[in-house]
């Protein structure tokens, strides 16, 4: 039995989705295509993302796993039954956004798509569950991409705008946590899913990339304004795929080394937390030629609408090295690191770090100093399960288990403020990087295969008990 000790009484246990990943569904009640919606699995679906191959509709010979998700769209009163089973506080989900304006530029909403997450969260919370809503999770509508080209055009932050109002007036009172955007940081490494940013032959990707992080950063801070507004009950958060730097020697210069990679992503989170560009970026920048448009009164916008807690994402630690000739690479979300020889991997290569996620909750609670959210975290197996559906995922279990426990020395022993934990893929998913089925988080499984084949039944797998358990006790009870 390990033992520790019980987390805070209104800790907001839980699991994460995101509605790409799991909905399907995605021509139905009214829903426009979404940049998801055309990024197949195989060896294209990188390219796709990264905004250097073009796919903006179906194609013949691709097989598109979001068009039919796990079809959490038409049983999520099944799957939500599931979750509180397990005791969830929380439920992370994202909106899609077409489901709401299907082009994106549309004046008034599409009423079905209004109804149909109002009734998800209603469901929610017949069970006490507190809805956390991710605004976009790696969606753009295909209209906005064709006609406007994604972020890169300040239209956008409009049409966000639009969105962003419609939502947290027909919500109010049924959601109050908010995340703006999903992974902030991974408009670098993935464009095309996290701005909608296609790089036509020729063109700066830095220079778009950054003006379009700066209309995704404004609209952040306007959402954060107008949801205050509509209701002074909300609490908005912002989005970071993290995972600390460590350099890969104590030379001076991998340690500087590092300290520029994280950088690279808590530029999103500093802007976002504390309210203004930071220098360092602001140089970075002018070294690099880019020059960002700003309107008037973005910069007040920024300084005054700061985000009211700090979510991320965490599934490892990253390696920095000064030394070009230190280049063996492990995989990691979405973008690549130098392998660090100390840590175990998982079947996709991801390095295993729990101690990482104290590090990452220490160093993000010691700059910013606001409460914080782990929103997605977990293990990404092949699982076999038997004759019934049933799996032993003990190995699931293990990464859990070592990962709160850090959490809970982060809270007892640093004094860390965190908010809660959700799981990634509570219900098997599909995979955003790869978009696989094979790839499973879930404390239940999905009969769905890579093809595309299977009932989609729904079964417990061992981890479901452990979960209930963990919840059950305040997290005391990990074995
Ligand atoms: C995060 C995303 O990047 O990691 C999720 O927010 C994603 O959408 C998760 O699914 C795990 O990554 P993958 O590639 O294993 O699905």
């Amino acid at each position: 039995m390990i033992n520790v000790k019980p987390f805070p009484a209104n800790f907001l246990w839980g699991g994460a989705t995101a509605a790409n990943q799991c909905e399907g569904a995605y021509d139905v009640d009214g829903r426009g295509l979404a940049n998801v919606d055309v990024v197949p699995i195989g060896k294209d679906r990188f390219p796709i993302i990264a905004g250097k191959k073009k796919m903006f509709d179906f194609e013949e010979g691709y097989f598109y796993p979001a068009k039919e998700g796990i079809d959490m769209y038409h049983r999520y009163k099944e799957d939500i039954a599931l979750f509180a089973e397990m005791g969830f506080k929380t439920y992370r989900l994202s909106i899609a956004w077409t489901r709401i304006f299907p082009k994106g530029d549309e004046g008034e909403p599409n009423e079905a798509g209004l109804a149909y997450y109002e009734d998800l969260f209603k469901e929610c919370r017949k069970y006490g569950i507190e809805p956390l809503v991710t605004i976009t999770h790696f969606d753009c509508p295909m209209h906005l991409i064709e006609a406007y080209g994604g972020w890169r055009n300040r239209k956008m932050v409009e049409f966000y705008e639009r969105l962003c109002r419609t939502i947290f007036t027909r919500f109010k009172g049924l959601v109050k946590y908010w995340l703006t955007f999903n992974e902030i940081n991974m408009i670098l490494h993935a464009p095309f899913m996290g701005a909608g940013l296609y790089f036509e032959e020729g063109e700066n990707e830095t220079q778009v990339k950054y003006q379009a992080a700066h209309h995704e950063l404004v609209a952040s801070a306007l959402a954060t304004k107008i949801a205050h507004e509509i209701d002074p009950e909300n609490k908005v958060g912002c989005m970071l795929a993290a995972g600390q730097y460590y350099p890969h020697t104590c030379h001076p210069a991998d340690y500087w080394e590092a300290m520029q990679k994280d950088r690279e992503n808590y530029f999103f989170i500093d802007v976002q937390a504390r309210g203004s560009y930071p220098t360092y970026a602001l140089k970075q920048l002018e070294r690099e030629g880019v020059v960002i448009e700003m309107a008037d009164g973005d910069a007040e916008l920024l300084k005054e609408h700061t985000v009211d807690f700090i979510s991320f994402s965490y599934y490892s630690s990253r390696v920095a090295s000064a030394d070009p000739a230190v280049n063996e690479q492990t995989a990691g979300n979405i973008f690549a690191s130098i392998k660090n020889p100390y840590l175990d991997e998982s079947e996709w290569g991801w390095q295993i770090d729990p101690l990482g996620l104290r590090i990452t909750l220490n160093t993000i609670w010691d700059r910013y100093q606001k409460p914080m959210f782990i929103v997605e975290n977990g293990l990404g197996a092949v699982d076999t399960p038997d004759e019934t559906g049933y799996v032993e995922d003990d190995y699931r279990i293990g990464y859990l288990r070592e990962h709160i426990k850090t959490m809970s020395q982060a809270i007892h022993e640093d004094g860390v403020e965190l908010l809660g934990y959700t799981t990634w893929g509570c219900i098997d998913l599909v995979s955003a990087g790869t978009g696989e089925m094979k790839k499973r988080y879930g404390f239940i499984y999905v009969d769905r295969d890579n093809e595309g084949k299977g009932t989609l039944k729904r079964s417990k797998k061992k981890s479901f008990d452990w979960y209930k358990q963990v919840i059950a006790s305040q997290g005391t009870e990990l074995d």
